[in-house]
């Protein structure tokens, strides 16, 4: 068995398929894991990524959720009263697509296996497209955006919603610890993997800010590019609309 710390990924083609790899080993206890380790907050960040896409001006468009999971991001989308198009739920982690498979059942969803850094689809493809908690994993995240820009249609908006650290000292400390100390014990002991649960607050110590996300926006192409924190900057939402 891999010792954590040599185990955790570092850049490149190697962090993408140890990433890709990660992602199938803990799939069956995925979604047990994200709603108890987020006590289930993780739900309403959903909400509020759907309520920002702006399906309202195309509710019988076609979207994209990218690093789609087990799906829980495009059935919050295609549950909304009325939603008459549909979801393409892309994902590089076939597994993390078979497991979610029963929750998307008669819903106007389909998937995809493919990699957000090399999209499966033609240009200006969907009316907007979400992504939670993926973008984090991507070795080439500007690269990943790009492809992102490039298969929104002009004017549609882009949705992402990641982890971010909270800018008051008190709440960061407190998320810090839990964190570094309870969640990986927790994640290990559920998921019986030994490093997924470090490697997420590794993740999230390395990657950008949400003002450096938001330039990262715009060098792929969004205008109009924002972002809010959620619940105490715990979590941020980040959108832009593809040019
Ligand atoms: C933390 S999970 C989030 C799943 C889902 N979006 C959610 O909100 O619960 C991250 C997902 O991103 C996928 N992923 C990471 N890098 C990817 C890539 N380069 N291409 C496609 N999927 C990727 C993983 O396989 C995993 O399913």
């Amino acid at each position: 068995m891999p010792s954590v710390q040599a185990a955790v990924p570092k850049e490149g083609d190697e962090r993408h398929d140890q990433v890709q790899t990660l992602f199938s080993e803990i799939a069956p206890r995925y979604d047990l894991l994200n709603h108890v380790l987020s006590l289930n907050i993780d739900r309403s960040w959903r909400k509020h990524a759907v309520n920002k896409l702006g399906w309202e001006a195309s509710p019988t468009g076609s979207y994209l959720d990218a690093c789609a999971g087990t799906y829980d991001l495009a059935i919050e989308l295609c549950g909304r009263k009325d939603f008459r198009g549909r979801v393409v739920a892309s994902d590089f982690a076939q597994p993390m697509l078979v497991e979610g498979r029963r929750k998307i059942e008669s819903r106007p969803v389909s998937a995809v296996c493919g990699d957000s850094q090399r999209l499966p689809f033609p240009d200006d493809s969907f009316d907007g497209a979400t992504v939670g908690f993926g973008v984090r994993n991507l070795s080439d995240l500007a690269l990943g955006l790009s492809e992102l820009h490039r298969v929104v249609r002009p004017g549609k908006r882009l949705v992402v919603l990641e982890f971010t650290v909270p800018p008051n000292p008190l709440m960061r400390a407190g998320y810090l610890f839990y964190f570094h100390q309870i969640l990986p014990l927790v994640g290990r002991l559920v998921s019986g993997h030994p490093w997924a649960y470090t490697y997420l607050p590794e993740s999230v110590k390395g990657f950008p800010g949400p003002p450096e996300l938001a330039a990262i926006f715009e060098g792929a192409g969004f205008r109009d590019v924002g972002w809010k924190l959620l619940t105490g900057g715990i979590a941020a939402l980040h959108w832009g609309t593809a040019t």
